[in-house]
């Protein structure tokens, strides 16, 4: 089943909720909720206060997207907060297994993020402990980027490893998916599509995300 994680990152803030409420109303999955510190990538974003204030309010999964250093520090705050899944970047320089099992104790599903630079494999030794891998479609740091191809031969990497072994697993892709993009990553085996300025600024985004979660032929 294809489901579709809209990202706020590129909301009004100011009036957060009617971006939700919209979201929400057009049968978004799950909300994808980007926490970024200025180390990690060049940009900071939201954090803790504002996932407390989401969690209170929708009833939506919260896909929280850890952009930050070191994650293992901050892995109990973000479950409090109400994450319900948690990625982490492969790059971050937090040990990986013992990152995976903490989010899980903390009572969240664990998912392992990778760079687009980041080869695919580096995940196999994980895939039978994790709700999720996340295959980055641009650098991570910025909404609105234009979406890099290299992502498929990555996800269908991911997607044969799991199938091989028995293990079925989501396989979320992020960044610059689009109308046209979500095809070649469904393609691939995602099934999980983030999406944040092709939803935020579309016309008709209940149109466009039921385009995105229909099945590729
Ligand atoms: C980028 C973030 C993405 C971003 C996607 O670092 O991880 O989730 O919001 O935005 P679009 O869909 O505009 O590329
Ligand atoms: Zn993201």
């Amino acid at each position: 089943m294809i489901k579709i994680s809209p990202s706020i990152l590129t909301a009004d803030f100011t009036v957060l909720n009617r971006t939700l409420d919209m979201l929400e109303d057009c049968g978004a999955d799950m909300l994808h909720i980007d926490v970024m510190d200025g180390l990690f990538v060049p940009n900071i974003s939201i954090g803790l206060p504002v996932l407390e204030s989401i969690n209170k309010t929708y009833k939506t999964v919260l896909d929280v997207h850890l952009m930050i250093d070191r994650p293992h520090r901050y892995i109990e705050q973000f479950a409090a907060a109400g994450a319900d899944i948690i990625s982490f970047h492969y790059e971050a320089g937090s040990d990986i297994g013992e990152t995976i099992d903490f989010i899980r104790s903390c009572g969240a599903k664990p998912a392992l993020a990778i760079k687009p630079a980041t080869a695919a494999n580096v995940v196999f030794d994980y895939l039978d402990r994790l709700d999720m891998v996340l295959v980055m479609s641009v650098e991570p740091g910025f909404g609105g980027q234009s979406y890099m191809p290299v992502a498929e031969g990555k996800i269908s990497a991911i997607r044969a490893e799991a199938e091989r072994r028995g293990i079925d697993i989501d396989i979320e892709v992020d960044g610059g998916i689009d109308k046209t993009t979500c095809e070649y990553v469904k393609a691939a085996g995602a099934n999980v599509l983030v999406a944040g300025s092709a939803i935020l600024k579309s016309d008709d985004p209940k149109s466009l995300m039921e385009h995105m979660r229909r099945e590729c032929r």
